[in-house]
């Protein structure tokens, strides 16, 4: 069965379950699964009860769509997020915000932490991603394409909206969060990359590193989707700073909680 099929499955396993047409997708990363808490009148729809859904195997990522209002608008909240690293296909791997999106949602916002390669950046800070690079990971748009989710070569020249990016700048002011900017490089994983592989990216034109999001952006792009992108800089990239852990990556996502939910919702109101 080709990849679109079964995004086109999984939609009626969530129809047989709720009506809920979103405006909003949010996908959550490490340790920012606190969002989903604040959705109100919330239905929630456990991963395992839609066909074909990846299971999430990493601590810190429970399963499940979590579809609500959050500051006025409704929302889709996917807690849980698929990895490459995990074994999974990227096909695979995008099954849950190409459902999103199919289920109505115009809107993505892609939130994920990440390691800072910029040495301007310090652990604690946000990064609005202005752009991305993706060519260290295979394309979730491999394979025999479906016009109608989405053209076979997509431009991607704007994958981060600049009206969202605006939003963005806007809502951090008005909250207090420190918002830096800059380029989002997807690296595979599971390992953290060397000292060399952290320099290699920078002279590249990357500010910060992670194991996820760019092939989200681009499966939502391929939709004519709207994309944000927002990292949390959990940690300073390899060579950089201290030994990474994942264990020290959740607990800096952990102490940014509060202010990534406030900024989330500012941004919400304002879309
Ligand atoms: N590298 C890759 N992914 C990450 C990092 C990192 O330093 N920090 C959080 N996610």
């Amino acid at each position: 069965m080709d990849q679109y099929e079964m995004v086109r499955r999984a939609v009626r396993s969530v129809r047989e379950q709720t009506d809920f047409v979103p405006e909003v997708a949010i996908v959550l990363g490490s340790g920012l699964g606190a969002l989903a808490d604040f959705v109100k009148t919330p239905v929630v729809i456990p991963s395992e009860s839609i066909e074909g859904y990846p299971k999430s195997t990493v601590s810190g990522h429970a399963g499940r769509l979590v579809f609500g209002t959050l500051a006025g608008k409704k929302v889709a909240v996917q807690q849980g997020r698929i990895h490459y690293y995990e074994g999974y296909d990227m096909s695979e791997v995008v099954l849950p915000v190409r459902l999103l999106c199919a289920l109505g949602a115009k809107t993505v916002i892609l939130t994920n932490a990440a390691g800072g390669i910029n040495k301007t950046f310090r652990p604690g800070d946000f990064m609005e991603i202005t752009g991305q690079i993706a060519q260290f990971v295979p394309s979730p748009l491999r394979g025999a394409n479906d016009d109608t989710f989405g053209t076979r070569f997509p431009d991607m020249s704007e994958v981060y909206s600049g009206r969202l990016r605006a939003i963005l700048e806007e809502a951090a002011e008005e909250v207090k969060a420190p918002l830096r900017k800059g380029v989002y490089l997807q690296a595979g994983g599971p390992n953290y990359e060397s000292p060399e592989e952290i320099n290699a990216f920078r002279v590249l034109g990357a500010d910060a590193v992670g194991m996820s999001t760019a092939v989200e952006a681009i499966a939502a792009r391929h939709m004519g989707r709207e994309v944000m992108g927002v990292s949390l800089i959990t940690n300073m990239a390899a060579g950089i700073d201290k030994p990474l852990s994942h264990e020290k990556v959740k607990a800096a996502a952990d102490r940014a909680g509060e202010k990534f939910v406030s900024l989330i919702e500012r941004v919400i109101a304002k879309i």
